[in-house]
């Protein structure tokens, strides 16, 4: 018997890895190592949790076709997606705030992917310029998600910034216009923007400090008063009020890059971006924290997929914990997906190498499931492989 990939082998090898394996147990250890706000920051979502945990639920309604008939072939579970190779399909899902995990922080994600041949999507809300954060990975192929700031002069630079840093693609969130309602972080009354986090694309962005009507005296945080001035700005001017499918046509005459909509879960929505310039669709309910009582991510899946016909890529996050999430995932049509959380986890126990470990069990666990269904790459895998696995 071949263990199917080389992080297994080596932490046999090894005789054990400084990090668990299961993301139950991942997100305990994160959860002892943090403290509460930032673990309940992390962690938390909105309401009463029910989008979050519907997001889980959602893949234990299907079982994998289980496959003998095999041939000696090595599986290759890479995939490109708008020009950019990926030795697994997953990518790290934009998240803000990571240096409330660790002082790495988004610095520690990029490199963490690039380790093992994948992709950041770097957050706007993040400690570091987006500069900073290509120029950690070299070797990395960021991906920028954009929040279409209110100024479009602002708007406009950070798109420029971040392709003029080497990004690869925009990812243009499109579910977080309004602040979700959410218990956990509401408990401790912790804003981090007013602590200090977040806000170092904004810092380090001329428009930003025009609009504050306050010239920095240099680099790094400014000092407590200018802080408070500059986010009551950052907050006014963070997202625009409204989005129609004709703006993107705008966005798109800023850039050359492939422009994705995050946050789709509507078919007919799906139809109208894709229709409107989309390059990209991402299916997300931002891991349950924005609406409460959401439907899961996965099952906004296949009808988005249907909708989009193979015109553009779909990517898919909320709620993958495991390899054989991946390929449920891949399953109902998804050319790849993003893990939110998880990452934040690996973060916070290990910087760059808790991140690679994450990213690595989970490269394994997907090839193991994708060569144990038959598969040698990801391209041969369709709704054949899934079974309704009933009743849960
Ligand atoms: C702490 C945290 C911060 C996040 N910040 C952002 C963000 O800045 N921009 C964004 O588009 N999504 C953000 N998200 C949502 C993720 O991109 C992703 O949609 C979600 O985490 C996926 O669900 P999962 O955590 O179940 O994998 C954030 C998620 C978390 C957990």
């Amino acid at each position: 018997m071949a263990y199917t990939g080389s992080y297994q082998s080596q932490v046999f090898g090894n005789g054990g890895s400084p990090y668990p394996f299961g993301a139950a147990e991942l997100e305990e250890a994160a959860r002892v190592k943090l403290s509460p706000e930032a673990f309940d920051y992390i962690a938390g979502a909105a309401g009463r949790g029910l989008t979050a945990r519907a997001n889980a639920a959602a893949f234990s309604r299907y079982g994998l076709t289980y496959r003998v008939l095999h041939q000696d072939i090595p599986t290759d579970p890479a995939v490109t997606i708008l020009g950019t190779s990926l030795a697994l399909p997953v990518l790290l899902a934009p998240a803000g705030v990571a240096d409330l995990a660790h002082p790495e922080a988004e610095a520690g994600a990029a490199r963490g992917a690039a380790e093992v041949g994948t992709s950041l999507v770097l957050s706007a809300v993040t400690s570091s310029p987006l500069e900073d954060v290509a120029a950690a990975a070299p070797s990395g192929h960021p991906w920028f998600q954009l929040a279409w700031s209110r100024d479009e002069r602002l708007a406009r630079s950070l798109v420029h910034r971040a392709e003029k840093a080497g990004y690869e693609a925009i990812v243009l969130m499109g579910d977080c216009y309004a602040a979700g309602w959410r218990p956990r972080e509401l408990s401790h009354a912790f804003f981090p923007y007013r602590h200090g986090h977040g806000l170092g694309n904004y810092y380090s962005d001329p428009r930003f400090w025009a609009l504050a009507g306050h010239t920095p005296s240099g680099p790094g945080l400014p000092d407590d008063a200018a802080r408070e001035a500059a986010v009551a700005v950052w907050n006014q001017v963070f997202t625009r009020p409204s989005f129609a499918p004709g703006d993107l046509a705008t966005l798109k005459s800023w850039t050359d890059l492939p422009i994705l909509v995050k946050g789709v879960c509507d078919p007919s929505e799906a139809r109208c971006l894709v229709e409107a310039g989309a390059d990209g669709i991402v299916v997300s309910n931002h891991g349950g924290r924005q609406l409460d009582n959401g439907v899961a991510a996965l099952d906004c899946l296949p009808a988005v997929c249907a909708a989009v016909a193979g015109r553009v890529p779909v990517l898919f996050d909320s709620g993958i914990r495991t390899g054989t999430d991946v390929l449920i995932a891949l399953a109902l049509g998804a050319d790849a997906v993003m893990i939110g959380r998880p990452w934040l986890y690996g973060l916070a126990l290990g910087g760059a190498d808790g991140v690679a470990h994450v990213l690595r069990s989970l490269k394994d666990e997907f090839t193991s499931a994708l060569t144990l269904t038959g598969h040698h790459t990801c391209a041969t895998l369709s709704l054949s492989d899934l079974t309704p696995a009933g009743p849960q």
